[in-house]
C-alpha cells in the first residue's frame, strides 16, 4: 500500500500536478468522460487545485473553471476562477452566478474534517454529500454530469437512490489512485434530467432527455 502511495506521490511530482488526487479525476474521466472541450465545470472543494489544474487542461481555452473553498488556492490555471468561500453561503453561490450562471459539470471532492469516529464521519460527509446535490438542481446543465466523493457509511444507499431520481445514469466508482483502506468513494452521475419547474417562464415544464 505504501508503495502505492510514494508512486502516485512520485508520479504527480514527476507530471507536475499538485497531488496524487490529481490522478482520481484523471482516472475518473478517462472511464466515464465527464469533462470535454470547452465545457464549463464548476470545482467544489477545490483546495489545493489537484483536480482544478486537470481540469482547467481538460477543458482547454473554450472552456471555463470556477473552484471553490474555505481554504486558498494561490496558484492561477488557465481559463479558470477561484473563489473562496463556504458552499452552504449563499454569498459564495451568487460569486458562482456572476462568472457562470449553468455549468455542464459539477464535480465534488469536498471533506470534512475528519474525527476517527466513523458514523460521525459519514454523516459530515453525507450533508455535502446533500449540498453538492442541491446546488446541481440550481447550477447543472440540462443533460449536465455531477462526480461527488462520499465516505461510504449507512446512507450511501440512500444518497444513490436520490441520486438516481435526478440523473439517468448513477454509477459508484473508486479510481485505482484512491486508497484502497480509505472509506472514501465516487459516485458518478450522468444525463441531469433538470425536472425543476421553470416558474419564472410561466412554463410549467418538465425537460426529459
Ligand atoms: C480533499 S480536499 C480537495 C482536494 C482537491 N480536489 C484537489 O485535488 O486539490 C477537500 C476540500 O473540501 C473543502 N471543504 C470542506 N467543506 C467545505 C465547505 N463547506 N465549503 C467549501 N469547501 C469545503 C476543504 O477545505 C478541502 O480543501
Amino acid at each position: 500500500m505504501y508503495q502505492q502511495k510514494d508512486g502516485y506521490h512520485k508520479m504527480a511530482k514527476k507530471e507536475g500536478y499538485k497531488s496524487r488526487a490529481s490522478f482520481k479525476l484523471i482516472q475518473l474521466n478517462k472511464k466515464f468522460n465527464i469533462i470535454k472541450k470547452g465545457y464549463s465545470v464548476l470545482d467544489l472543494g477545490a483546495a489545493p487545485g489537484g483536480w482544478m489544474q486537470i481540469a482547467s487542461t481538460l477543458v482547454g481555452d473554450s472552456g471555463v473553471v470556477v473552484g471553490i473553498d474555505l481554504k486558498m488556492v494561490k496558484d492561477k490555471f488557465p481559463n479558470s476562477y477561484f473563489i473562496q468561500g463556504d458552499i452552504f453561503e449563499e454569498e459564495t453561490i451568487q460569486k458562482v452566478k456572476e462568472i457562470k450562471e449553468e455549468f455542464n459539470t459539477i464535480i465534488s471532492d469536498l471533506a470534512p474534517n475528519t474525527s476517527g469516529i466513523r458514523s460521525l464521519d459519514h454523516q459530515k460527509s453525507i450533508d455535502l454529500c446533500y449540498r453538492a446535490l442541491e446546488l446541481s438542481l440550481n447550477l447543472l446543465q440540462f443533460k449536465g454530469n455531477l462526480l461527488i466523493k462520499i465516505f461510504q457509511g449507512e446512507d450511501t444507499k440512500e444518497l444513490v437512490d436520490d441520486l438516481k431520481v435526478e440523473f439517468h445514469y448513477v454509477k459508484i466508482s473508486k479510481p485505482e489512485s484512491s486508497r484502497s483502506a480509505s472509506r472514501e468513494t465516487y459516485v458518478v452521475c450522468k444525463g441531469f434530467k433538470k425536472r425543476k419547474l421553470k416558474i419564472e417562464d410561466k412554463e410549467l415544464t418538465e425537460e426529459s432527455a
